[in-house]
């Protein structure tokens, strides 16, 4: 089934502490948010791209954008001052389908079947997100670092992107967050006010977000072996 997505690169990577927006990192040679936007560009079920930017960026995501060659037409917006802004920028800027992918542009490792299981989750729920079960033991903490209980973990997921949605609940999602002004870490906790249910598929952990310095690390040796399907 046929998708349309949103790539947000329009951040400032503040905690990967480069200096600078940690899309334009070089992972094995190649710029980060060239490695997510090629996963889209080879996946035939993708019909259209939106790369939500940082205005101030855009020369040099053009020139990136020549520079790596794609078939695909990308189709490119201004990004707001929070995640959240972001997104609903490029909801507007939307073509038609049914349904929308929101992904984050520092997310290059997530596998093509995986988004097709999530795609037609979000066809026959609504919406859907990729996520992994939690590994660690979770507890919850007060301020003073004393431990308040042990959460059980058995239920509690790690939440990734993409996110996948009909578009007219996604759009509904974020008016309602606007109107009130709530501003959600995700974008499925919009669509949670709604009272809507959003499913889970279970993705793999090799689906990272580059958020720190040594998720570089880590980011090259995924790449060392790494195979979309
Ligand atoms: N993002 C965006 N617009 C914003 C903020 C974030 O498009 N106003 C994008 C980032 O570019 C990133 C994704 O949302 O691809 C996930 O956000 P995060 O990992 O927090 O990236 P940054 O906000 O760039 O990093 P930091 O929070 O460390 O500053
Ligand atoms: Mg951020």
């Amino acid at each position: 089934m046929q998708y349309e997505i949103i790539v947000l690169a329009a951040g400032q990577g503040k905690r990967m502490n480069a200096g600078r927006n940690k899309q334009f990192l070089m992972i094995n040679s190649v710029p980060l948010i060239i490695h997510t936007l090629k996963l889209f560009e080879e996946d035939e079920c993708c019909s259209g791209i939106i790369l939500v930017i940082n205005e101030k960026e855009t020369d040099e995501i053009e020139s990136l954008l020549q520079e790596y060659l794609f078939n695909k037409e990308i189709k490119i917006v201004a990004g707001g001052k929070e995640r959240q802004d972001s997104v609903y920028n490029g909801l507007k800027a939307l073509c038609g389908e049914e349904i929308v992918l929101v992904h984050d542009g520092a997310r290059p490792f997530v596998k093509i079947p995986f988004i097709h299981s999530l795609v037609d989750m979000a066809n026959t729920h609504g919406s859907a997100v990729l996520g992994v079960p939690v590994k660690e033991t979770i507890k919850q903490v007060a301020e003073d670092s004393a431990i308040i209980k042990t959460i059980d973990r058995s239920d509690v997921w790690s939440i990734q992107t993409p996110q996948a949605f009909k578009v007219e609940i996604i759009k509904q999602a974020h008016q309602k967050a606007a109107e009130e002004e709530f501003l959600g870490t995700d974008d499925a906790s919009l669509v949670e006010r709604l009272g809507k249910n959003v499913y889970i598929v279970e993705s793999d952990y090799k689906n990272i977000k580059l958020t720190t310095p040594e998720d570089l690390l880590f980011a090259e040796a995924i790449l060392s072996n790494w195979s979309n399907r």
